[in-house]
This record gives C-alpha cells, sequence and structure tokens, in this order.
C-alpha cells in the first residue's frame, strides 16, 4: 500500500502551482453531460476523485476524450443509460451530482447513495427535497435513488442548511426545468458560482450564483462550450499553512485571492505574514506561531476543508487555541494521529482545545479522510524526524504530484509502496 515517508524539519520554501478547484471540476464535468454538443473543461486536476468521476460517465456512454492531463472534451450525445453503476458512486460523494445532470436534461435518473469521504453522517435529504419541489417523484430502493419526473416545473425552494452540494444539484436540474426556480440560503461557495458560470455557458439562465438566493430561469436545451475551472482555494489554503507550520516562505501562483480570505485573516492574526498579488499570495513565517481561536463556517467562513490543516499549525503555536466544527460532527479524527506525535489535543463536541507545543515528533501515523490526511502530512513535514504515513490513497482523492509539488519547495518527502523503501529513504536521508 502506498505511503508518504517524511523527514520533517525543513522550512517549505519557493514557488507552487495551483490547480484547477477539484470540488467545481466535479460539479463542472458532470453538467457537462446536460448538452448533447460537444464540451471541453480545462484546468482539472489530475485527481483520483475526477478521475474516477469521468469513467462513471463514460460507463453510462457519454464520450470522454482526455485531451492532455488537465483537459478533458466530453459529449453527452452518445448517452445510454441513466442508471450509474454503485462500483464509481461508493468511491465518490459527488457522483450526487449526477442525479440533477441527468434528471434535468433526461428527467430519469437512477444513482446509488453515494459514498466519499468518513467525516461525518452526510444526508441528502435536502437534494431529494429540491428534486421534489421540481415535481420529480423520488424513491429510495435497495440503496439506489431512482428520480422520475414527467416534466420538472420550476419552483420556491428553501434549504434549511447551507449546502454546496443540494445548491449545485438543484440548481443543474432547474437549468433545464419549466420556469422560474428560486433558491433561498444558498451556498455562497466559489465552486456554486464556477458551476453557474458554466452551466450559463452553456446557455443556462442562473442569476444570483454568489449571493444566497439564486434564480434559475429553465431552457429547453444546453449548447457547447469552453470552460477553464477556477482555481483550488483548498489546495492553496493547505500549502498556506504548510508555510506557516514549518515557519517557511511560499508563493502560491495561479489563485484568486479573494477566495482565501477567510484564511489569510487567520494567517495574519497568527503572526504570518500575507503578501496578495493579482493572482498569487505570499505567506511566510519568521517566528513561532501565536494561539487563536477558529470555527468553521460556510463560504465566507472559515472553510470546514480547512480545519485538520489549521489544527497542525495550532498545535506548534504559543498558547493554547480553540477549533470549533460546526460543519460536519466527524471531523477531528486526526487528532489521536497527532497526539503520537506530541500534540496535545482534547476534543469536547464539535471544539477541539488545543495546546501549543514547541516542536512535534515523527511518527507512524494514518490518514483518515483527505483533507485530514494533508494536515497529517504537514504536520510530518514540521515535525523533526521521520513520519511515515498510510492509507494515502484518501490524499490522492483531492491533491494532484503532492509530494511532487512540497518536493519543489524543500521538503523531504517521498511516495512509497512498501517497506523496504521506508528503510531506503531513513537512511538515504539520515
Ligand atoms: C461539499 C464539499 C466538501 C466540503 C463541504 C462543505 C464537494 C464534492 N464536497 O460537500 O469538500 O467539506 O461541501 O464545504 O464539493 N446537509 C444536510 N442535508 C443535505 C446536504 C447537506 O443536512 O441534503 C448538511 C451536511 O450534513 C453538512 C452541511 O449540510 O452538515 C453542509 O454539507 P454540504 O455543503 O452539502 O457538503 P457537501 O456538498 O457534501
Amino acid at each position: 500500500m502506498d505511503k508518504y515517508v517524511i523527514r520533517g524539519g525543513n522550512p517549505l520554501v519557493g514557488e507552487v502551482e495551483i490547480g484547477g478547484a477539484k470540488n467545481a471540476a466535479l460539479a463542472i464535468l458532470t453538467a457537462a453531460i446536460m448538452t448533447d454538443e460537444t464540451v471541453v473543461v480545462d484546468n482539472i486536476p489530475d485527481v483520483s476523485d475526477i478521475n474516477v468521476l469521468l469513467e462513471a460517465i463514460s460507463v453510462i456512454g457519454a464520450t470522454v476524450d482526455r485531451v492532455d492531463r488537465h483537459t478533458v472534451r466530453i459529449n453527452g450525445s452518445t448517452i445510454g443509460s441513466v442508471s450509474v453503476d454503485y462500483e464509481f458512486i461508493k468511491k465518490i460523494r459527488a457522483s450526487y451530482y449526477l442525479l440533477g445532470a441527468l434528471l434535468g436534461k433526461y428527467k430519469r435518473a437512477e444513482v446509488p447513495l453515494p459514498g466519499g469521504c468518513n467525516i461525518g453522517s452526510r444526508p441528502i435529504d435536502l437534494h431529494l427535497k429540491g428534486f421534489r419541489a421540481l415535481g420529480a417523484t423520488v424513491t429510495i430502493r435497495n440503496g439506489v435513488i431512482y428520480a422520475s419526473a414527467d416534466d420538472l416545473h420550476g419552483a420556491h425552494i428553501f434549504l434549511d442548511t447551507v449546502s454546496v452540494g443540494a445548491t449545485i444539484n438543484i440548481m443543474m436540474a432547474a437549468a433545464m426545468a419549466q420556469g422560474k426556480t428560486v433558491i433561498e440560503n444558498a451556498a455562497r461557495e466559489p465552486h456554486v458560482v464556477d458551476a453557474a458560470n458554466f452551466l450559463n455557458s452553456m446557455g443556462a439562465n442562473i442569476k444570483g450564483a454568489g449571493t444566497d438566493v439564486i434564480r434559475v430561469r429553465g431552457v429547453e436545451s444546453l449548447h457547447r462550450t469552453s470552460y477553464t475551472v477556477v482555481p483550488d482555494m483548498i489546495e492553496a489554503g493547505t500549502f498556506m499553512f504548510a508555510a506557516a507550520a514549518t515557519r517557511g516562505d511560499i508563493l502560491m501562483k495561479n489563485v484568486i485571492p479573494k477566495h482565501l480570505e477567510a484564511m489569510t485573516a487567520k494567517l495574519v492574526e497568527i503572526g504570518c505574514q500575507v503578501e496578495e498579488f493579482d493572482d498569487a499570495v505570499r505567506i511566510s513565517a519568521k517566528s513561532r506561531l501565536g494561539k487563536t481561536h477558529v470555527k468553521t463556517l460556510p463560504y465566507p467562513g472559515f472553510p470546514t476543508d480547512m480545519q485538520p490543516q489549521i489544527g497542525v499549525a495550532l498545535c506548534l503555536a504559543r498558547g493554547t487555541s480553540i477549533v470549533t466544527e460546526s460543519i460536519f460532527e466527524n471531523r477531528f479524527k486526526y487528532v489521536d494521529e497527532l497526539a503520537r506525535m506530541g500534540a496535545t489535543i482534547k476534543v469536547e463536541g464539535n471544539t477541539a482545545i488545543i495546546d501549543g507545543t514547541e516542536t512535534l515528533t515523527g511518527a507512524r501515523i494514518s490518514a483518515p479522510d483527505l483533507r485530514a490526511g494533508a494536515a497529517l502530512v504537514i504536520a510530518g513535514l514540521a515535525a523533526e524526524g521521520v513520519t511515515v504515513i498510510d492509507d494515502i490513497v484518501y490524499i490522492l482523492r483531492g491533491y494532484e504530484d503532492f509530494d511532487k509539488k512540497l518536493r519543489d519547495l524543500g521538503a523531504e518527502i517521498e511516495l512509497v509502496s512498501d517497506e523496504r523503501e521506508v528503510q531506503k529513504f531513513r537512511l538515504r536521508t539520515g
């Protein structure tokens, strides 16, 4: 099984090119099957979640042509089935977007209940409530969601909880419903805006994405487009906190600084230097980090997908910090792994109380999920000695060339597949 082996202690210094946003690309590539014309999407990250999704849409019959590592050409006219295979679905949560896309286009979808990261119970009741409001009949039998409608019609939908997935999914189905849909209490994440911009570039009529009221006027059909996915704010944020935790100095290139504001504000608060450019951000940390309190919130609040990364940085800060997770209930699984590295963290309900320590020490640990896994890599980079991280398959779901990008910044990290290679790394770097 693949693992990362890391010899920590080097401050990360240099420049890193940030890729396209995984979560935006998942929505966009699914929406691309809603037209029978050819769609070209570029700046897609080459990560396993994206590759699994592309396989899933090609298995239902769409023509998927990988033009190059970051560009794909999709044609949905060849789709022969609205029934999606469980093999793909169990691996990625975003497979739920196939419901909205197929229902919108064909008025019928059969999609197994999704899998994905185990970061808490992740209901999709709001997605289904939205489809029902648009006139679909939705049932769940034998682990499969069946949605169908004679005709979808616009509706006024109030989301009880701010949900990225439900907002995008309902927006997709509504894009091809008859009449006008209003989604209230919509999510405002950059990937919601990106998915709306993409649909509009195919001829949809969506207004208000980026605010909490989205208005969709349904259209009969969608057409060809070429589209570039937005930069990944979570990949950028992960490198920003890697700079902080290793007391390094990194320039993140190809980012939208506005999307990073919740993170840059916290980095300033804990004593980092932040410089913003048009499409780049530089973070440097010259001295030991300071403590803070942080609570995850929907955008533009501090992202839940960055909670483990800031948690790791705060393990090394002076004083006691408090991290509150308000989106998912099971996002502190990395805490036990960090304790093995010498961190002092107490979790009470949805709050982690972190007593900062001067140094972490390398240990044998496992990645519990995607973002927590990335955070543990940061811990390993900041720690003294060697850290071996198992179960990195989670990390590969969302970070392209993570080890290479870190090596280019001066990290000693390698992706290895067995114990012999771990020993060789220890010898070589020791
Ligand atoms: C997306 C992101 C994920 C990120 C999360 C929050 C993708 C593929 N994943 O996940 O990386 O952590 O947004 O920014 O884009 N909820 C319900 N009922 C529903 C849907 C959601 O109660 O039908 C609740 C969830 O349990 C959670 C909250 O709403 O507490 C937010 O979840 P949501 O924004 O939907 O997350 P995802 O779209 O699954």
